[in-house]
């Protein structure tokens, strides 16, 4: 008989709930222990599972003897030194996205799994969403034709956070489906962001990803609309697909639409062909996402299944956000100056 992994989970926050309910409801695993900082939390937690031992500290469930794998859902600031603390301990880990906050923690991370032999996965839960899915299957379907671009907005009043800023908080949801579905390499970024509440800590971003191939990717990143969009556009030359996150009817819509190019002598002189076709809604499954990761992350433990999220995935991630940054701390920088300077 296959034994139930032992699972530790640390923080009991606003994710720390989700994780530790699908955890408790998957049969291939048990949560065993909780650490969580605050007392409400740890009482909450209590309440709902009973049985459930209870800490103050990640230390001690990390040092627990029968916790064969610990799942992360702290602060980003937070995900490296738990992270390497639970492997260097002999743990399986699960951590929240983004998997850490430079790429050099990334690195250690990924190459101490690699030594130790443990998973290292982070929880990129977006890759289990009947959505993901089934775009995935379209675009690897061949049906939209070579895709062109990828177009996102992200906007919300958003939940403010104290260590990340907007682009670190929504951009590794889009990073990692856009890597998910795509094999290409990133050759520029242009970002430019807007700290509206707090100085340094950008509330507003819009970044350009430029590819390999002709591929563009945009992002409209923010916490400051007042209202919530989650809409993903894929360009294909054939055709073209909208993921609207929060449409429950019709997530997903397929448009037999297109410009026909013309052949180069007709270009000059004849305006292009608009292709206005039917519009498709595939039936999107549903589920929780985060059911597909808890078990995936076990699989993968068991050997049973290749990571699609492992840490190199995460550190993929976290070397975009790195970058991006870099350049949008000199775009911001350069603005202030240009603002010091303009008549007034
Ligand atoms: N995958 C997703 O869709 C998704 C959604 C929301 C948040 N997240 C991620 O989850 C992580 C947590 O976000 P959140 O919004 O839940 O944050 P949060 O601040 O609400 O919760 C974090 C909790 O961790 C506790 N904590 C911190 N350090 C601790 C320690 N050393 N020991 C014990 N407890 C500790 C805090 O007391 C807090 O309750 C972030 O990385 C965030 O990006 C992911």
């Amino acid at each position: 008989m296959t034994m139930s992994i032992k699972v530790g989970v640390i923080g009991y926050g606003y994710w720390g709930p989700n994780l530790l309910r699908n955890i408790a409801n998957d049969p291939n695993c048990t949560v065993v222990a909780l650490a969580e900082r605050r007392r409400d939390g740890r009482e909450r937690a209590a309440r709902s599972f009973p049985g459930l031992r209870t800490c103050e500290d990640a230390s001690e469930v990390i040092a627990m003897a029968d916790v064969d794998a610990v799942v992360i859902a702290t602060p980003v600031a937070t995900h490296f030194p738990l992270a390497r603390a639970a492997l260097l301990a002999g743990k399986h880990v699960l951590v929240e996205k983004p998997i850490c906050s430079t790429v050099a923690e990334g690195e250690e991370l990924v190459a101490l799994a690699a030594r130790l032999g443990l998973t290292l996965m982070v929880d990129h839960t977006f890759l289990f969403t009947g959505a993901v899915k089934t775009i995935t299957q379209t675009v690897r379907s061949g049906r939209l034709g070579k895709v062109c671009y990828f177009d996102s907005m992200r906007v919300n009043l958003g939940l403010f956070q104290t260590d990340v800023n907007c682009l670190w908080d929504l951009a590794p949801h889009d990073l990692s489906i856009i890597d998910h579905l795509m094999d290409d390499q990133i050759v520029g970024i242009d970002v430019t962001g807007y700290c509206h509440l707090n100085a340094g800590l950008p509330d507003m971003v819009y970044m350009t990803l430029h590819y390999a191939s002709d591929l563009v990717a945009h992002f409209n990143l923010s916490w400051m609309s007042p209202m919530k969009v989650r809409r993903f556009v894929i360009g294909g030359k054939k055709q073209m697909l909208i993921w609207d996150d929060l449409d429950q009817d019709q997530k997903i819509r397929i448009y037999d639409s297109g410009i026909e190019v013309r052949s180069e002598d007709q270009r000059a002189t004849i305006v292009p062909d608009y292709r206005v076709g039917d519009i498709y809604s595939p039936r999107v499954p549903r589920g929780e996402a985060l059911a597909g990761v808890i078990s995936h992350f076990v699989a993968v433990i068991r050997g049973q299944e290749t990571s699609i999220m492992d840490g190199a995935c995460g550190l993929k991630v976290v070397k975009v956000l790195e970058e991006a940054q870099k350049l949008l701390d000199r775009n911001l920088a350069e603005i202030a100056t240009r603002r010091a300077q303009a008549p007034r």
